[in-house]
C-alpha cells in the first residue's frame, strides 16, 4: 500500500497534521467524526489540473457533486473554473457561491420540469440532454425565454472501463445518454428549432477510471459523430468529455491529468484536426478527494474471534463508499508510534447493521485504544455529500484547514436541527 502522506499530510512530533494544523487540536474543538480539508491541496490539485488541460486548450468545469460545500465551491470557483451540476439544488448552490450562470452546465438523466425552469430562469450556460423525451420537454419550456438555449446531447459511447460496476456509466444498458444514431437523428430533427440551439456533444464514461485508453475510444466515437454532422452542415461547438479521472486510494493506481489530457488532445488532433470548437472536462473526485480526511475517534477495541473489532465513532452514514462500492479508504492513527507493531482488526462503525464495515483484516497499531483519534484518508470527495443521519446520528461537521488555522465550514447538524423539521 502506498502511504499517501504528502506535502500537506504528514506527521510532525508524532502527530498527524493536515498542512501545519494538528488534527488532535481540531478535535478538541470540533466533535468527531468531522471532515477536514486542506485548502493548499485543493488549490494545488486545481492548479495541476488547469495546467495540464490548458496546455491543450481544454476548459474545466468542476463536477460539484463530489463536494458541494459553499466554501469549497467558492475556493474552486475563485480559480476560474465553471461547474457541472446535476440538480436544481446544485445550481442554487453554484449561484450562491458566486459561479457565473454562463459557467454552469446542467447534466443529469432525470431533470424535472421545475428544475429545467429554474435552470432556464437562472440563464445557465449549457444543458446536457440525455434523452429525446427530455429534449422535447426542454423545447416546450424554453419557449417562455427569449435567449436560445445551448444544448449538448449526451452520447453513450459504449466503451468498457475498468472500475466498480456501480460507477460505470458509458456502456450499453446504462441509463445515461443515448446511442450516437439517436443523437444524429435528434440533431437533424431540431436543426431549425426556434429556441434550442443543439451545438454540443457530451459524454461521461464512469468514475475512478485509472486508464486513459477508454477516453481515447469514447472521444473517437464522439468525433465520428461530429464529422457526420459537419457533412450535413450541423456544427459542433462544444465537446464535453465528462470526468472520472481516478485517484490513488492507496493501491498506487491513478490517472494523471496530463496523461488523459494528452490522449484527448491527440485523438482530436488526429481524427478531426480542423475542429475549432470548445473542449470541456468535468473532474470532481480528482480535484478534492485527496485533500480531505474523515477524523474519527475509537469507541472500543472489542476483543473477539476470529478477529478483534476496532469500533469507531464514524459510521457508514459518514463514509458510505465502503458499503456501496467496497471502497477502501486508508486509515491512519493521528498519534504515531513506531514501537509496538501492528495487529489485524476488522474496522467497523456503530450503526446497527453489518454493512457498517470499513475494512476487514486491516493492520492497526498494537497500542491503539479507546479514545484515540484516527483518520480515513481520501475522504474529500463523495463522503460528506453522501452522508446522512441514519440511526438518528448527527451529520458531521466540515472544517477547512489553512496552514495552522482552521475554519468550521459546516457545523454539525444535530438531532435538534433535524427534529425541527418534524414539528
Ligand atoms: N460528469 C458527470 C456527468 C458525472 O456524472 C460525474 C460523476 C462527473 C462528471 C465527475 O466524475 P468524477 O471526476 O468525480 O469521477 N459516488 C461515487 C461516484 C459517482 C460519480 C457520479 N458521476 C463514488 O463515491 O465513487
Amino acid at each position: 500500500m502506498t502511504t499517501l502522506l504528502n506535502e500537506q499530510l504528514n506527521y510532525r512530533d508524532n502527530q498527524l497534521q493536515l498542512e501545519s494544523c494538528n488534527l488532535s487540536s481540531v478535535a478538541q474543538q470540533v466533535p468527531t467524526p468531522f471532515y477536514g480539508y486542506s485548502k493548499a491541496r485543493i488549490l494545488q490539485n486545481t492548479a495541476r489540473c488547469q495546467a495540464a488541460f490548458a496546455a491543450h486548450n481544454i476548459d474545466i468545469h468542476y463536477a460539484m457533486k463530489a463536494n458541494s460545500n459553499l466554501h469549497i465551491l467558492r475556493l474552486i470557483g475563485s480559480q476560474g473554473l465553471g461547474v457541472d451540476t446535476v440538480s436544481a439544488g446544485e445550481i442554487q448552490r453554484a449561484i450562491a457561491a458566486g459561479i457565473p450562470a454562463e459557467q454552469i452546465i446542467f447534466s443529469g438523466v432525470g431533470k424535472s420540469a421545475a428544475e429545467i425552469r429554474l435552470a432556464l430562469n437562472t440563464g445557465i450556460g449549457q444543458f446536457n440532454v440525455e434523452s429525446a423525451e427530455e429534449l422535447a420537454l426542454l423545447g416546450t419550456l424554453a419557449q417562455a425565454h427569449t435567449q436560445p438555449v445551448k444544448v449538448a446531447l449526451r452520447v453513450n459511447p459504449d466503451v468498457a472501463v475498468n472500475t466498480h460496476r456501480h460507477i460505470t456509466t458509458g456502456t450499453r444498458g446504462n441509463k445515461f445518454g443515448m446511442p450516437p444514431e439517436q443523437a444524429l437523428q435528434l440533431f437533424r430533427d431540431y436543426a431549425d428549432h426556434s429556441c434550442l440551439n443543439l451545438c454540443g456533444l457530451a459524454m461521461h464514461i464512469g468514475s475512478q477510471i485509472c486508464d486513459a485508453a477508454p477516453y481515447g475510444q469514447a472521444v473517437s466515437r464522439l468525433l465520428a459523430l461530429t464529422k457526420t454532422l459537419e457533412a450535413e452542415d450541423i456544427h459542433i461547438l462544444c465537446l464535453d468529455l465528462g470526468g472520472g479521472f481516478g485517484i490513488d486510494y492507496g493501491n498506487g493506481r491513478s490517472l494523471s491529468f496530463s496523461e488523459v489530457a494528452a490522449v484527448i488532445a491527440d485523438t482530436i488532433n488526429t481524427e478531426v484536426p480542423e475542429y475549432d470548437g470548445k473542449v470541456v472536462v468535468e473532474p470532481g473526485r480528482s480535484l478534492i478527494a485527496d485533500a480531505g480526511l474523515l477524523v474519527t475517534r475509537v469507541n472500543f477495541v472489542k476483543e473477539a474471534e476470529p478477529r478483534p473489532f476496532l469500533i469507531l465513532d464514524a459510521a457508514m452514514n459518514d463514509l458510505m463508499r465502503p458499503a456501496l462500492y467496497q471502497a477502501e479508504h486508508p486509515l491512519l492513527p493521528v498519534r504515531h508510534t513506531d514501537d509496538g507493531g501492528f495487529r489485524q482488526l476488522d474496522v467497523v462503525g456503530p450503526v446497527c447493521e453489518s454493512t457498517d464495515t470499513f475494512a476487514r483484516d486491516y493492520p492497526v497499531p498494537n497500542d491503539v485504544q479507546a479514545d484515540d483519534l484516527m483518520a480515513f484518508l481520501c475522504a474529500g470527495a463523495y463522503c460528506s455529500v453522501m452522508s446522512n443521519s441514519y440511526n438518528s446520528r448527527d451529520i458531521a461537521a466540515e472544517v477547512l484547514i489553512d496552514q495552522d488555522t482552521f475554519q468550521v465550514i459546516r457545523r454539525p447538524v444535530s438531532q435538534d436541527d433535524l427534529m425541527a423539521f418534524e414539528d
